[in-house]
């Protein structure tokens, strides 16, 4: 059964289109691709399947959301973003923020961008995203609850091909690949390759290769750059469009 998709008017699909360029030449020229995919990501990750709460809906830019232990540093995506979202008053922070990440990756850039995400005023209750710290039967319960299984928690893991881990943010210190501002396959090659000083891996990295189900996911996407963007963008593409 195909999804049925919110209609906006025609201006606002237009604001879209421009909002989008605006964002491609602001992310390249700001390097902040991996802070922005961070901020689309733990916006529409906390989705409940069940209660069918949290997700995308811009509740993420509230005081509130960005307290949470997880959300550390992302107040600065939020500020950074401002300057570009005042130019564009017609269009809600959820489409905004989920535009913004998908505009981050460049392998998601190509795929169709449905608008339609009403802002809500309630964020969700902390501790729904993953803990770095913890192993695949927690990552399994946490993506379950978003209503996504194995390859997506793979394939989206990959994300971990961008951006660093910040000391004062998260605890840990280091990116996971020698090249944390291209979108590639490195971040699997490097997972496999072992331990490296200069490279950091999360217990929640480690564990992706401990697992019987997801290492072999670990391998193809090492091996195949092109599969790796097919699943990442289809998984990219339902986490920005959870509930
Ligand atoms: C699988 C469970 C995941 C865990 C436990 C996890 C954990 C973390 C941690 C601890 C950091 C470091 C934050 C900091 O110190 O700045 C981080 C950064 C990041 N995460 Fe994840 N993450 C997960 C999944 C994802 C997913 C699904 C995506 C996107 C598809 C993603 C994208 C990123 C990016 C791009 C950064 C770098 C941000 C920057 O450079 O400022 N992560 N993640």
């Amino acid at each position: 059964m195909g999804k049925s998709y919110p209609k906006v008017s025609q201006e606002y699909e237009k604001a879209v289109e421009k909002c989008k360029r605006k964002l491609r030449g602001f992310i390249a020229e700001k390097h902040c691709a991996p802070l922005i995919l961070r901020l689309a990501w733990h916006s529409a990750g906390t989705y409940d399947v069940d209660t069918k709460t949290g997700g995308p809906f811009g509740t993420i830019k509230h005081p509130a959301e960005l307290s949470h232990d997880a959300n550390n540093g992302l107040d600065i995506a939020v500020r950074l973003l401002e300057p570009i979202k005042e130019q564009f008053p017609l269009l809600t922070y959820a489409d905004f923020y989920q535009l913004a990440g998908i505009v981050a990756v460049e392998v998601t850039g190509g795929l169709p961008f449905h608008p339609g995400r009403p802002d809500k005023d309630e964020p969700p209750p902390e501790g729904r995203l993953p803990d770095a710290t913890k192993g695949t039967d927690h990552l399994r319960e946490v993506f379950g609850h978003m209503g996504l299984g194995d390859k997506e928690i793979v394939a989206l893991s990959g994300g971990h091909t961008l951006g660093r881990c910040h000391k004062e943010r998260s605890g840990f210190e280091g990116p996971w690949t020698s090249n944390p501002l291209i979108f590639d396959n490195s971040y699997f090659k490097d997972l496999l390759r072992g331990e490296r000083e200069d490279l950091i891996r999360l217990p929640s990295d480690k564990a992706l290769l401990e697992d019987p189900a997801l290492r072999p996911l670990v391998e193809k996407y090492a091996s195949d750059e092109d599969a790796f963007f097919a699943d990442y963008a289809e998984a990219h593409l339902k986490l920005s469009e959870l509930g």
